[in-house]
């Protein structure tokens, strides 16, 4: 069957390789057992969930889905809008099955998900839609101004009851508040990097050496 009558894939992205994916699972595992013994967690724990609990254990507060992966287009098997355009774009096409590098410069946690910032470069920005960000400005109204790929992300874990497009609309409220000058109040300097709070449960912490992730450009049928 010609790949054209094909019907189109739930979603196109960046599929991390087995090996990088286990260690990034163990980082951001590292991650979370620290950031829920942290006295400054503990502190603005109120803020983070709703329930009067003393305690909230992180790895088990949030789930984990699947193979870890970027998203760059979400198609839903052709009924999102602009996905045979995308499908369509020589970059696409030229692209697919390529491998890639991708930096994860970030880890973030909020009381809906976790996951993790990837920064993309020149090259990688040519399979980034051009629509990615303006989609989420009826959830991140800022999201308007932010520069093209600052969505990029890869979903490590949702609370309860939340989807995994939560993520990115997630990353997108911080670097919006990062855009309007709000560095976030530096809490503390982990050996992974820093870690700043922006209020509402949300964590960033910079990573100190961003971690490479080699990564294939396919998709998921589902
Ligand atoms: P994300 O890329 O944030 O992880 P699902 O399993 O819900 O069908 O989603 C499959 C993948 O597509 C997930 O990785 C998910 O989120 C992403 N996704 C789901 N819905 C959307 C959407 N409306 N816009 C962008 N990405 C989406």
């Amino acid at each position: 069957v010609p790949l054209e009558e094909m019907s189109l894939p739930l979603f196109f992205g960046w599929f991390l390789l087995p090996g990088i994916q286990d260690k990034v699972r163990c980082t951001s595992m590292d991650f979370l057992k620290t950031l829920d013994t942290l006295e400054a967690f503990k502190k603005h724990l109120p803020d983070f969930t709703v329930e009067a609990e003393k305690e909230v254990d992180l790895e088990q507060y949030f789930q984990a889905n699947g193979a870890l992966h970027c998203t760059t287009k979400f198609c839903d098997y052709g009924k999102a809008e602009g996905a045979k355009e995308y499908a369509d774009k020589p970059a696409v096409k030229e692209l697919y099955g390529s491998a890639f590098e991708l930096s994860l410069s970030a880890l973030f946690v909020t009381p809906r998900t976790v996951g993790a910032r990837v920064s993309l470069s020149e090259d990688q920005l040519t399979l980034w839609p051009a629509d990615a960000e303006k989609e989420a400005v009826p959830l991140v109204p800022a999201a308007a101004t932010l520069p093209a790929g600052s969505r990029a992300h890869i979903t490590l874990g949702c609370a309860e009851g939340v989807e995994p497009q939560q993520t990115g609309f997630d990353l997108l409220e911080i670097l919006a508040l990062q855009q309007e000058g709000q560095e976030g109040e530096l809490v503390e300097e982990m050996e992974l990097g820093s870690l700043a709070y922006y209020g509402k449960g949300r964590w960033l912490l910079s990573l100190r050496e961003p971690v490479s992730a080699q990564a294939c450009f396919s998709s998921l049928y589902g």
